[in-house]
């Protein structure tokens, strides 16, 4: 089938809307609690290490790739090798995009459900424990939580169904510099908070004898799952890039937002944890069981619970959106699908896998594999496993398994800028990210 080209309009839309797909419930969620989980400040030292000399490379690998041949991800790995193994490495990337959505779609559905709660003024009318209560009850009830997971992925399907690209710029231009603002907001709040210094020393003093195998791999994984790195989303969203885009510089620009971004929704949670006396090791609830409590001690805070949990709500979309991209384009150019039905389809599977993910935290909840149940298998194996895979293939690719003069075409523009960052960018590539990627692996299996 013939692929129609898109191309973002402007710059700031390039960077909106790779923004867009990294920004998301992977920050304000995903970032706290895990940080929280796995000892705080050494977590955020492994992540920012593993962000820099992990994230940067493999990103860049996959924008080189994308916006050199301007193409889906079969399309590019096809043009690229004549390996079929490396092709196969596309149904990495559509596997995890799945089992991302499907438990993503899970937590914005929460997202949504305190959307809903803000507007009707409860989240602030009673204690902000009796809010916590009542949100458990509201996730271990069967039929409500995989309705707002539904009601979540239903939104996602209306706006893939009519075609993203014109739509998601837009929208993502003025939704990310104002969920930006709101952050702020919330941070200059968090410093007026009783265990403020609790809180900060928690995040920024790292204690390194809490780096551990799991520690190590959670931040890895959190790194990836963050930047939407490994399964190809950013591939696909660099295909739609202009030939002048400054590859490199846009990178560094994708790459220093998101990590910011994670960073203060730190310093937002974790004043909060210790002044509430929540558990900080508290799992994937912990940041929506904080919030309300600090919603009910700020002044109009029903006003702010509604406006920031619709910015979190559309953070979400961009998301879901470019994760979804993978598999409709794959089901449109490689099925022949229509791109209505392809999202359907990708509806559907996520309802389904997304309502095994919403029970994990109700009925579900003893039903485990490994030890973990359905949400925390997703998550993990996702995370920690796929992405990573894929990482150590895009860089490979890039770094070893393709022309260098196109590699160094895209990351230069034809060698007009980035001279002295390239060799850079190429030595991280080639070395340091795959080696880091199978060190850690090593590290979690017991060989190191
Ligand atoms: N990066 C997104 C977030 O932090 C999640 C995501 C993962 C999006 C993978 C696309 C692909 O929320």
């Amino acid at each position: 089938m013939k692929e129609k080209r898109a191309q973002f309009a402007t710059r700031f839309g390039v960077i909106a809307t790779t923004v867009g797909s990294a920004v998301g419930l992977g920050n304000i969620w995903g970032f706290p609690y895990k940080c929280g989980a796995n000892g705080g400040g050494a977590f955020l030292v492994v992540y920012i290490i593993c962000v820099a000399v992990i994230g940067i490379p493999v990103m860049c690998a996959e924008f080189a790739i994308g916006r050199g041949t301007h193409k889906n991800v079969r399309g590019a790995l096809r043009q690229l090798h004549s390996s079929r193994l490396i092709h196969a490495f596309s149904y990495i990337g559509i596997l995890a995009s799945i089992l991302i959505l499907s438990f993503y779609a899970v937590v914005a559905g929460w997202t949504l459900e305190y959307l809903v709660e803000a507007l009707a003024g409860q989240m602030t009318a009673s204690p902000a424990a009796d809010f916590s209560s009542h949100f458990g009850d509201t996730i271990a009830s069967p039929l409500r939580a995989i309705g707002w997971t539904a009601l979540f992925l239903v939104c996602n399907y209306f706006i893939l169904r009519r075609g993203v690209k014109k739509g998601v710029e837009r929208m993502s231009n003025i939704m990310m510099p104002i969920l930006f603002f709101i952050l702020i907001v919330f941070c200059v709040h968090s410093f007026f908070l009783p265990e403020v210094t609790k809180g900060l020393t928690f995040l920024f003093h790292p204690d390194f004898t809490k780096i551990t195998p799991t520690v190590v791999l959670g931040a890895m994984g959190q790194a990836f799952f963050s930047l939407s790195l490994g399964l190809s989303c950013l591939l696909v969203y660099s295909s739609y890039f202009s030939d002048k885009e400054n590859l490199i510089r846009s990178a560094g620009v994708i790459t220093l937002l998101d990590t910011v971004v994670a960073v203060l929704a730190g310093v937002i949670i974790f004043p909060a944890v210790f002044s509430y006396g929540t558990n900080v090791a508290e799992g994937p609830k912990l940041v929506y069981e904080v919030f309300p409590a600090i919603f009910a001690s700020m002044s109009i805070g029903w006003l702010w619970a509604v406006l920031f949990f619709l910015l979190l709500f559309f953070a979400a979309l961009t998301s879901t959106i470019s994760m979804s991209e993978i598999s409709i384009a794959f089901l449109t150019e490689e099925w022949g699908l229509s791109r209505k039905r392809a999202s359907f389809v990708n509806m559907v599977v996520a309802i389904a896998l997304g309502s095994l993910c919403a029970l994990s935290f109700g009925v579900l909840s003893d039903f485990t594999i490994f030890g973990k149940t359905i949400f925390e298998l997703f998550e993990y194996v996702a995370s920690n496993i796929l992405l990573p895979l894929g990482g150590i293939a895009f860089a490979v690719l890039a770094g070893w398994g393709i022309d260098r003069r196109f590699v160094r075409d895209q990351l230069t523009n034809g060698g007009s800028t980035n001279k002295w960052l390239y060799p850079i960018v190429l030595f991280l590539m080639r070395f340091i990210a795959p080696v880091a990627i199978l060190l850690v692996f090593l590290y979690v299996l017991g060989i190191l």
